[in-house]
């Protein structure tokens, strides 16, 4: 096959892509290792900055989000036992999205079949060779075929596991580790609350989040070598109520837990972001802890760059435009690690934490939530910052 841009890569990401190059006119074959129905069922972030709807809107992938999703105009921060709302709408005039990322999924891969798009999934032995020069991407099909499909282009949107990240040269990787990670669980029971919470308590921090009116997503701080089937229900339960309860009586609805596992939990940033005629978007060129719900955001507006830039390059033949993609894209990748950075260091506790660190975080906290200049900076950059 020949096209103009091989994607590796058929998540969000790589789909969104596809899409908005679609609608600049330039083909793109997208493959992907896992099956649809493998992706369809994994269950990652649920909230959409107010871009990434409008990415979804005025790109015409879909305006499910508008009928299946909720608008939510704020956050509580709960410390001390005590909840603090943060109103997005009365700080910003924005608000965030509670959309499921597989919903995501589902309305892009939806909008590429029906516009035609070249889509292959479940394939294995995806290679790429020749970036610098001539590109190619081979792989193996279901039926033990291998197939070569030549490009102008490769985009990398192969996730925090990327083949593509390597091809890099001579790249410089940031990391940082933190010391807990996330246990999530879906259970079924009815919404403990309107908006979602995020709580920093002595026993650690915990996220309280919605799916359906019939089905709820939690997490909870837990050490980063947790087994999630040491668990029962009732453990669970006494454990994420704990982490809620104060002297307002709130407590949560509870339910079967029909999903659970621990989440990996960290921050990297590989720089640069492209090396000759090869890009890299999303997960595959950094990750974010998932505090914030960041890291989908973050994806879909690198994607908005990508596509700018590759339209630049293949249309308006701009020589220029991908040497523009690493700094274009980074200037919001740091500024997003920071965002997702400073939300886990003030809600969650550290194993190793004084007395000291302790009161100044609850410093941090009250500062936060009775100051309008620092309620604005939680407002804005979790409703998110401007595509440009
Ligand atoms: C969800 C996940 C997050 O990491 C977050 O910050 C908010 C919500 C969620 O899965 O609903």
């Amino acid at each position: 096959t020949r096209t103009r841009v091989a994607i590796v890569g058929g998540g969000p990401a790589g789909l969104a892509l596809s899409h908005l190059l679609h609608v600049a006119g330039i083909d793109s074959v997208v493959i992907d290792n896992r099956t649809y129905h493998e992706i369809e069922t994994t269950h990652r972030a649920g909230i959409l900055e107010r871009d990434s709807v409008r990415l979804l809107l005025d790109s015409g992938v879909s305006d499910r989000v508008l009928r299946d999703g909720h608008e939510h105009q704020g956050i509580d921060i709960r410390f001390g036992g005590v909840s603090h709302r943060i109103d997005f709408q009365n700080l910003v005039g924005a608000s965030c999205w509670l959309y499921p990322q597989t919903d995501v999924f589902i309305d892009l891969h939806a909008a590429r079949t029906r516009d035609g798009g070249d889509l292959r999934y479940g394939i294995s032995e995806a290679a790429v060779t020749d970036h610098r020069d001539e590109p190619h991407v081979t792989y193996t099909d279901a039926d033990r075929r291998r197939h070569e499909i030549t490009a102008e282009l490769v985009v990398g949107a192969d996730g925090s596991r990327s083949i593509c990240r390597d091809l890099v040269a001579d790249p410089q990787r940031y990391f940082r580790e933190y010391p807990f990670a996330w246990f999530g669980i879906l259970a079924e029971a009815p919404q403990s609350a309107p908006e979602l919470i995020y709580t920093r308590s002595p026993h650690g921090f915990a996220l309280i989040s919605q799916r359906t009116p019939t089905v709820q997503r939690m997490y909870f701080q837990c050490d980063s070598d947790e087994n999630p089937d040491d668990w029962s229900d009732d453990r669970i339960w006494a454990e994420l109520q704990r982490r809620v309860a104060g002297d307002d009586g709130f407590s949560l609805n509870e339910g079967p837990i029909i999903q659970r596992s621990v989440l990996p939990f960290r921050s990297f940033v590989q720089s640069p972001m492209r090396d000759g005629k090869l890009l890299l978007a999303g997960d595959a060129a950094h990750t974010v802890p998932p505090t914030g719900a960041k890291g989908l955001n973050l994806a879909l507006a690198d994607v908005r760059v990508l596509a700018d830039v590759v339209e630049r390059a293949l249309v308006k033949n701009d020589d220029a435009a991908l040497d523009s993609y690493t700094s274009r894209a980074l200037t919001r990748v740091w500024k997003a690690q920071h965002f997702s950075y400073w939300m886990t260091t003030m809600l969650h506790r550290s194993p190793d934490a004084s007395d000291f660190d302790e009161l100044r975080q609850l410093g941090e906290l009250t500062t936060l939530v009775s100051s309008e200049a620092g309620s604005t900076y939680l407002a804005e950059g979790y409703t998110g910052w401007p595509h440009h």
